[in-house]
């Protein structure tokens, strides 16, 4: 291994992209313009819809993808022209292909190898990376021999036992079943917290998002919607699409008028008072409504009428469906609250709870409702 990649394996590395493009023709532009700055030893969530160019960005920053315009510096060092060896970056790919006449412990020491690794050392790293990973069994097995979750796992190791500065994963753990999906995850948890690379990971689980991520990047077209803590993403959307997209379910979304002095839903009912003229977007996460048996509310609620339609028990809590002002809203309700199976619901509204979008952009408006 020669210096620059000795020098760039050592420590994590600040990513910074600007002006960052990737289009495969006129019509066909995957990522338009983007800034962004990844911190050294951050982990970045990337999170959006099929389609939005999450794996693209990736590859880009791991040379495995050219940028259509735009540069690329990593620890001080401007890659976009570079080879992906040259990177200092591993990357745990959404089609991860491994060495299929290699056996398992080949494959992960095979970078160690060509970095010309002493022996010893090589099987010690590779040891360890085994054990995390649970796969000390099957180190003498090739590929065709595991199961599609072990095939993923010897891929996570083939890349983190280099230690790299930077680790990119596209969608590492998507083979892998609930229990393994919850054990890997604290597992990467703590290597991050132990090797301190900084790392990008895609993913479609928002549960990994909220859990692993330093920061959110919410990709929308190719476009940056929002780049925060998971904390922030959550309770400050920073538009419709980032609260549809985060919550199980997601943020309830219900057309408003204001009038000058409240906000009313599209059959009339008030859901919040407001100085506000015109057409918005209110939103509230079902877990934030209240369900009363009643209409009576505390200051700063609202209370309106709803029709249920149907509720689901899962355990733990409940989801009702119920309609309000022609759209279908759900609220979570923890289990063992009595819902009668009245069709009418008192629903209260804390004037703290609601968010407000424009209604044409979709973008958030902090601080239009007075409890906000
Ligand atoms: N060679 C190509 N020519 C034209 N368009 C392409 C090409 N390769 C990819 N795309 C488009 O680029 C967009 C982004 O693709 P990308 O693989 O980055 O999406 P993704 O966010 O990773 O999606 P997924 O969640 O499904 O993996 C897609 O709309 C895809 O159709
Ligand atoms: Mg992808």
């Amino acid at each position: 291994m020669n210096a620059i990649d000795m020098a760039i394996r050592a420590a994590a590395a600040n990513i910074t992209l600007s002006g960052v493009t990737k289009a495969y023709d006129a019509e066909t532009v995957v990522i338009p313009p983007m800034d962004v700055e990844l911190r050294a030893g951050e982990f970045t969530v990337v999170l959006g819809p099929s389609g939005c160019g999450k794996s693209t960005l990736l590859q880009m920053i791991a040379g495995l993808e050219r940028v259509s315009g735009g540069t690329i510096v990593i620890g001080g060092r401007q890659v976009q022209d570079l080879e992906p060896k040259h990177r200092g970056c591993a990357m745990v790919f959404q089609n991860y292909a491994l060495y299929p006449h290699m056996s398992v412990f080949d494959n992960i020491a095979y970078s160690l190898k060509v970095s010309g690794m002493a022996k010893a050392e090589r099987i010690e790293r590779v040891g360890a990376v085994a054990k995390m990973l649970g796969l000390l069994d099957f180190l003498g097995r090739k590929p065709g021999q595991l199961s599609g979750g072990q095939r993923q796992r010897v891929a996570i190791g083939r890349a983190i036992v280099r230690e790299p500065g930077v680790l990119l994963f596209d969608e590492p753990l998507s083979n892998l079943d609930a229990q393994l999906r919850h054990d890997m995850r604290v597992e990467l948890a703590d290597l991050h917290r132990r090797i301190g690379a900084t790392t990008v990971f895609v993913t479609h689980d928002q549960v990994e998002a909220m859990t692993l991520a330093d920061r959110i990047l919410i990709l929308n077209k190719g476009r940056i919607e929002q780049f925060d803590t998971p904390k922030a993403i959550y309770h400050h959307p920073a538009s419709v699409f980032v609260a549809k997209f985060i919550g199980a379910p997601p943020m309830n979304i219900l057309p408003v008028t204001g009038d000058g002095s409240v906000l009313r839903l599209a059959d009339g009912q008030v859901a919040a008072q407001a100085r506000l003229t015109g057409a918005y977007q209110l939103g509230i996460r079902p877990e934030d409504i209240l369900v009363g048996s009643k209409p009576d509310s505390k200051a700063g609620e609202h209370v309106v009428t709803s029709a249920l339609r149907f509720r689901e028990d899962l355990g733990s809590h409940s989801i009702l469906a119920a309609e309000l002002g022609g759209s279908v809203v759900r609220i979570a309700t923890p289990f063992g609250v009595e819902i009668s199976d009245r069709s009418q619901l008192f629903l209260n509204l804390p004037a703290s709870r609601l968010h407000l979008f424009d209604a044409a952009s979709g973008r958030a408006i902090p601080g239009a409702l007075s409890a906000n």
